[in-house]
């Protein structure tokens, strides 16, 4: 899969194959988060991956999950993700630029996933006080998001938004999302209406 393939593949996965991920690959995807573009090159984000078995249902607890179709987005027993890797931001550095980063980081966490067949969704619905407690994350980090992670379960597609920006699952259980088509988002050299 090349670049411009692995853009128009990802999509937000939220149903996932109970088959654990090995650490390595893990690594290798906060690798790809740490070599991301940082503002002014800070590098203020940390990463703390959870795959301890013991602790996925408890982060599970404090999801929100695919907002337009509560609840049948919501992933079931079975469905549930496998890993996640929370983003810290050192409080000193809790800024908007940080924001920039998270974005571009958390982007090469998704695509770098496609690479094994691994799907996940960025969280930015948490319930951070419980979370916090649940992890023991240190007052001294910002609880950003979360990624969520497993083998895809779950199959998505791109369309073009026609008058609803609202994803949706078909009959089959296919997430459709609406995209903005290009050209009512590409401007070329003016602004024209
Ligand atoms: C900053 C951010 C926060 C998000 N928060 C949530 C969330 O709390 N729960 C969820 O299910 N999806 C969340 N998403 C996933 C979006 O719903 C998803 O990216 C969007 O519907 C477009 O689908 P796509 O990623 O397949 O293109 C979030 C995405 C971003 C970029």
């Amino acid at each position: 899969m090349n670049v411009r393939e692995a853009i128009r593949a990802r999509r937000t996965i939220r149903k996932y194959q109970q088959e654990r991920i090995p650490l390595k690959v893990l690594e290798e995807l906060v690798d790809g988060a740490r070599l991301a573009p940082s503002a002014t090159n800070r590098q203020p984000i940390e990463y703390l991956v959870v795959e301890d078995p013991a602790l996925l249902e408890p982060v599970f607890g404090t999801l929100s999950w695919a907002g337009y179709i509560k609840p049948h987005g919501t992933p079931k027993e079975g469905e549930k993700p496998v890993a996640y890797i929370v983003f810290l931001v050192r409080r000193e550095f809790d800024d908007v630029l940080a924001k920039y980063d998270i974005g571009a980081a958390a982007q090469n966490i998704l695509l770098g996933a496609l690479e094994y067949g691994i799907g996940g969704c960025i969280i930015g619905s948490v319930k951070r006080d419980e979370l916090r407690k649940i992890l023991q994350i240190p007052e001294e980090y910002v609880i950003d998001c979360v990624i969520s992670l497993g083998y895809a379960a779950e199959k998505s597609v791109a369309e073009d938004e026609r008058g609803s920006i609202k994803y949706y699952k078909d009959q089959d259980g296919v997430m459709h999302v609406p995209k903005r088509r290009l050209k009512d988002i590409m401007h070329i050299n003016s602004i024209n209406r």
